[in-house]
């Protein structure tokens, strides 16, 4: 085994979808999906280092991440050595920031960091193509985090994606409700209400004018907002006090139960996050992403 030299460090950020356009539910059981991702600066930060035979995981920070043998992070240091066809040594630290259950991607993206610092950690073993395929057998939001750039085109259950020159960096807000939406629950709901038939493209996406916020705002808009909203009153109520304070795009985060706003002035956002704090929701001040986030190596004992 090499020797344990240094911790790798990755920021894991929170995910928005700009647009999200649920399709049929396929044989598969699974919706074909349409999306904008956006990556969000609300981040977790997932350090890897050698360590004895196995895989432990420390999780610091307030937000319940559910059992450790369930947990993303954990999953995907079993998968990355089931590839590498090495035997885990590893210990995990995942500070927690984002909440859960809360359509932010979260569990994803700290997924999507394992993968990245554990190939950094080893050598680069893999190229991006293959940490993609492990990352889609690990979960449907998952690949976006590895897809090189915070913004992206998505279809199918995630899959198939292309990345996009980001946007500029625009202010941006998330607010959590205090009510957990699980993404398969959002789903079934829409499954129900849709009685299993096929929700055609409202319209086809002009990828080429995706390099401007004016044009993304126009099109923004997430078909589980309506259905999540009828269970969760406050996230109707949110969407409208963010568009008050003037966001550009106020919408649901993927399939809830947070909401966000991206806005044009600082100013406006500091508006949105005390009136949001009046309606007892958490906030968080967060910008959209120009970059995805580096990977960071530290000799040993510098674990940031
Ligand atoms: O892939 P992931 O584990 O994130 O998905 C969780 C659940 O959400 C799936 O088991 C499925 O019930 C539902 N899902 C879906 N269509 C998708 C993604 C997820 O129906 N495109």
């Amino acid at each position: 085994m090499p020797a344990p030299t240094e911790s790798v460090t990755v920021s894991a950020p929170a995910k928005v979808n700009l647009f999200l356009r649920i399709l049929a539910r396929e044989e598969s059981g699974y919706h074909g999906l349409e999306t904008l991702f956006c990556a969000v600066s609300l981040a977790d930060t997932v350090t890897v280092r050698r360590g004895a035979p196995g895989i432990r995981l420390v999780v610091e920070g307030g937000v319940d991440t559910g059992p450790t043998e369930r947990n993303l992070a954990v999953r995907a240091a079993e998968r990355f050595h089931r590839e590498l066809g090495e035997a885990a040594a590893v210990d995990i630290h995942l500070t927690k920031r984002i909440p859960s259950a809360a359509g932010l991607g979260g569990g994803s993206s700290d997924c999507a960091a394992t993968l990245r610092a554990l190939n950094a950690l080893h050598g680069q073993p893999f190229d991006r193509a293959a940490l993609l395929g492990m990352a889609i057998e690990l979960g449907s939001d998952v690949p976006f985090f590895l897809c090189g750039s915070p913004l992206a085109l998505a279809w199918s259950r995630g899959e198939r994606l292309l990345s996009l020159p980001p946007l500029p960096a625009r202010p941006g807000v998330i607010a959590h409700p205090g009510v957990a939406m699980a993404t398969p629950d959002a789903f079934r709901r829409v499954a129900e209400q849709r009685g299993g038939g096929y929700q055609p493209r409202s319209r086809s996406i002009p990828i080429e004018q995706l390099t401007d916020w004016n044009a993304v705002a126009a099109l923004a808009e997430n078909d589980f907002q309506p259905v999540v909203a009828e269970q969760i009153p406050l996230i109707a109520a949110a969407v409208d006090a963010l568009r008050d304070a003037g966001a550009s795009v106020a919408l649901m985060a993927g399939s809830g139960s947070s909401v966000f706003g991206v806005f044009g002035e600082a100013a406006e956002r500091d508006g949105a996050i005390e009136r949001l704090r009046g309606m007892g929701m958490s906030v968080w001040a967060a910008e959209t992403l120009e970059n995805e986030p580096d990977v960071r190596v530290d000799p040993i004992g510098e674990v940031g």
